[in-house]
């Protein structure tokens, strides 16, 4: 099977100059216009490759290969186009466009498959607009209620609904997204590792056995603010250092947790007024907390609850603490593994099996049918920045797994 990593390298060229902010920056927000134009792209690579496209009301896209048997349940690949703000090229983009180039070699090589193969984008996989992650493949798996997620408001208090109509996918309702299980035969997504693991050990490919469970949280503090030379030290209560003391608690909680697994971020810390000679009257944090293991990232989210009341009581300052969500880990599927595992070995590709540290649209795609995930090698590591690299060879590699696994799992 002939891929044209050619063709992918100059479609990622053109996604990622598709962006909120200048180059090599990639930014792009769910339903902003760089999204809306990134979309309208990959529509039209979909229909050069001949696949139907339909949207559901959350916009997540679904194109599909029809295969001799339709009734079927399909097999399905996919992931996501938006990026988080400063984020790289890759992320999310080697799922969607290698999909879409499995397809086109598998028909270029002359397959025609059993069932369908049906390839999904997924709407906001990055929790940027709203502060939830995987927000289209959550609503499809029915883990998020749809009048939860159309309550959802951004940092601006634009609810979804709003951002939807904006978008153009008003018409329909948002509790036609969910799906049922097994409405596909099995998921499999195509990432880079965005972690160091795979380049290190020089494995071209790894396969993922199990995702990480996350959990993030939305702080409010309220101080008293006002001016920064007329309140004296003993009088305040000052919302950005009950924050700070705060961030070190999140740090600590996955430091002293036992397990070399977690990882606790204090992300987004933003206050008000701002203003060098005011003292700050509200902080807002919000903190993502993972580990492999549910019962040692429960603990974590326990111990920053505790040190959060037992900070802002000190402090004199009044809090509200949200959890936004707080999600199991996930189990790939043995059938999927097996497959991939076997492509691999025919195709003589070193393969690791590995847990994603990340989370992916997959961690919600398991919820509806077998899923596992194939991984390749980045840069470093790294992730979530511009500088974010796969090689074209290395990307090619895991488009070749795909459409072999594709193959393998539609007949
Ligand atoms: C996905 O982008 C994650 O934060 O794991
Ligand atoms: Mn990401
Ligand atoms: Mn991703």
């Amino acid at each position: 099977m002939r891929i044209d990593p050619q063709q992918v390298e100059s479609e990622i060229d053109t996604l990622a100059a598709i962006s909120e902010q200048p180059a090599p920056v990639v930014t792009r927000v769910l339903f902003s216009d760089a999204d809306l134009q990134a979309r309208a792209f990959i529509k039209g690579l979909c229909r050069d490759a001949g696949l139907a496209w339909r949207e559901d009301a959350a916009g997540n896209l679904f194109a599909r290969w029809a295969g001799a048997e339709p009734g079927l349940p399909p097999v399905a690949t996919g992931s996501h186009i938006d990026a988080i703000p400063n984020a790289g090229r890759y992320d999310g983009v080697v799922g969607v466009l290698g999909g879409i180039e499995a397809i086109r070699a598998l028909r270029r090589d002359g397959f025609s498959p059993r069932r369908s193969i049906e390839l999904i984008v997924f709407t906001a996989e990055e929790p940027t607009r709203f502060g939830l992650g995987c927000l289209g493949s959550r609503l499809l798996s029915g883990i998020l209620p749809p009048a939860k997620a159309a309550a959802l408001r951004d940092r601006d208090g634009r609810t979804l609904e709003e951002w939807r109509g904006r978008a153009g996918f008003a018409a329909s309702n948002l509790g036609t997204v969910p799906l049922p299980a097994g409405c596909y035969s099995a998921f499999v997504e195509l990432h880079i590792e965005q972690g160091p693991v795979l380049e290190r050990e020089n494995f071209p490919i790894g396969i993922v056995e199990s995702i990480a469970g996350p959990s993030s949280l939305k702080l409010e503090i309220t101080g008293v603010g006002g001016h920064a030379g007329a309140i004296l030290m003993p009088e305040r209560h000052d919302a950005l250092l009950a924050g700070a003391e705060i961030a070190l608690a999140v740090e600590r909680a996955a430091l002293a947790s036992g397990s070399p697994d977690s990882v606790a971020t204090t992300g987004v810390f933003r206050i008000e007024p701002g203003a060098v000679n005011s003292v700050p009257c509200r902080a807002l944090l919000e903190m993502d907390v993972r580990d492999t293991r549910q019962d040692t990232r429960d603990q974590m989210l326990a111990t920053i609850r505790e040190a959060t009341a037992a900070t802002c009581r000190r402090r004199g300052v009044e809090w509200t603490l949200e959890l936004v969500n707080a999600d199991p880990p996930a189990t790939c599927h043995a059938v999927v593994i097996s497959a991939l595992r076997e492509v691999c070995a025919a195709l003589k590709l070193p393969a690791k099996p590995m847990i994603s540290r990340a989370y992916h649209d997959s961690l919600f795609m398991a919820q509806l049918c077998p899923t596992a995930m194939i991984f390749i090698p980045c840069r470093g590591g790294v992730s979530h920045r511009p500088d974010e690299y796969s090689s074209p060879a290395q990307i090619a590699a895991g488009v070749t797994v795909l459409a072999h696994a594709l193959a393998r799992l539609a007949e």
